[in-house]
């Protein structure tokens, strides 16, 4: 592979960048800066210094455990570095969570995480907080 694989976080700055490059929802840099250091895990790709690629690991590693920022820069998807950024994830989770954790993802996009184990939620259904309505 031409590009770096580093399992450590990006910078809050490219962080942003990519998220939204990406079409995730934007992130502020201060918000950003609070939550990278408290990640249980994180890889990277870059092309030369340049940030192409993530994948971020939350949670207690005992009983939840969240995967969170499978990004790839748009001039890069298709070339599998999202499986790739997903082996390392799951690496991860494989070797330090245990196995009574609830692992668990919303995905935006099904067909990247079946593979690798995850499937649809039957019981519950996925919530988030409406910050308006707080
Ligand atoms: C989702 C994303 C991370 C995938 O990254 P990518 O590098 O383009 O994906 P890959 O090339 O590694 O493809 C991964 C697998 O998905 C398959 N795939 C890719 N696009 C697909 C599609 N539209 N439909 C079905 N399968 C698809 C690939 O064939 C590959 O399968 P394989 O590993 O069995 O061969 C990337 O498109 C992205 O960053 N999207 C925007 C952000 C996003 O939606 N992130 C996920 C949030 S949950």
């Amino acid at each position: 592979m031409r590009y770096t694989i580093e399992n450590k976080q990006p910078l809050p700055q490219e962080y942003c960048d990519l998220r939204k490059v990406a079409g995730l929802s934007p992130k502020t840099l201060e918000a950003a800066e609070i939550s990278l250091p408290r990640s249980l895990f994180a890889v990277t790709i870059r092309d030369g210094e340049r940030l192409i690629g993530m994948g971020r690991v939350i949670g207690d590693l005992g009983c939840f455990v969240q995967i969170v920022d499978i990004a790839v820069h748009p001039d890069f998807q298709g070339q599998k570095l999202g499986r790739v950024i997903m082996e390392h994830v799951m690496e991860f989770v494989k070797t330090e969570c245990h196995r009574c954790a609830f692992v668990n993802l919303f995905a935006d996009v099904g067909f990247l995480y079946q593979k690798f184990g995850f499937v649809n939620s039957v019981k519950s259904q996925g919530m988030y907080l409406d910050w308006s309505k707080v």
